[in-house]
């Protein structure tokens, strides 16, 4: 039996006025991680934190700070995104020509490397990559945006990366448009993580958070059988 599908709430949806509270919020409503969206205005089309207040927000709990780079070039700043806190960190394979590079220069600073793929990007180019990888993320909308619509023709992309993947400690995370709706044909494909941003930061506070993240997890756990 699988673990229990990992929710991250992305915080690119919360409150950016009350930012450390809201990732204390989400840490007691039961986030398994914090995910973090960075973006550059060039690689996608907004720019909403950088490594400064990734650290600031820091202390404010100990679940895995997950960290999204929208960013190009990336390898520049891995370092100052590992200084800030980082525990996992992710660069989007259309981001830069030397991806096994940026992969090793994560894991030589004692971090997770996750690799990121657009919507139409195909999942060969993770092929001669899989063991320098800890995290797949794979993104059901364009990014740059909290919001948009979730883009069905991934899910199939899912089964397709967890079958390339096999027996490697290598999780799948989904990013984009999730929801109790769309989680259950995730986790059915092998999502391992979810991400969800507006579906998680709805409504005030800690409570209305915790029924958000339980209706994402239970949602994907009952498709797949899970005790939950
Ligand atoms: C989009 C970001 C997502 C975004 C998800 O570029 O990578 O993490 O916050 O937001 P929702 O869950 O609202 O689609
Ligand atoms: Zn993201």
């Amino acid at each position: 039996m699988r673990e229990k599908t990992l929710i991250a709430p992305s915080v690119l949806a919360s409150d950016f006025s009350r930012l450390g509270d809201e990732v204390e919020a989400v840490d007691r409503a039961g986030a398994d991680w914090i995910h973090l969206d960075v973006m550059d205005g060039h690689f996608v089309p907004n720019i909403p934190f950088g490594p400064p207040v990734i650290k600031a927000i820091r202390n404010r709990t100990a679940k895995v700070f997950d960290c999204h780079l929208m960013i190009a070039p990336a390898d520049p700043y891995l370092a100052a995104f590992a200084d800030a806190g980082c525990d996992i960190i992710t660069v989007h394979a259309e981001a830069g020509p030397h991806l096994d590079r940026s992969l090793q220069a994560i894991r030589a600073l004692g971090r997770k490397a996750g690799v990121s793929l657009n919507p139409s990007t195909p999942e060969n180019v993770i092929e001669y990559v899989l063991d320098r990888l800890d995290l797949v993320l794979l993104m059901t909308v364009n990014p740059g945006f909290g919001g948009q619509a979730f883009i069905p023709s991934v899910v199939e992309k899912v089964r397709r990366v967890k079958a390339m993947i096999g027996t490697r400690p290598i999780r799948v995370e989904i990013d984009g448009g999730v929801t109790a709706e769309t989680a259950p044909q995730l986790a059915a494909a092998g999502a391992d993580v979810l991400v969800a941003g507006s579906a998680v930061f709805r409504g005030d506070g800690v409570d209305a958070y915790r029924k958000n993240i339980e209706a994402i997890r239970t949602a994907a756990d009952l498709a797949v059988g899970r005790i939950v």
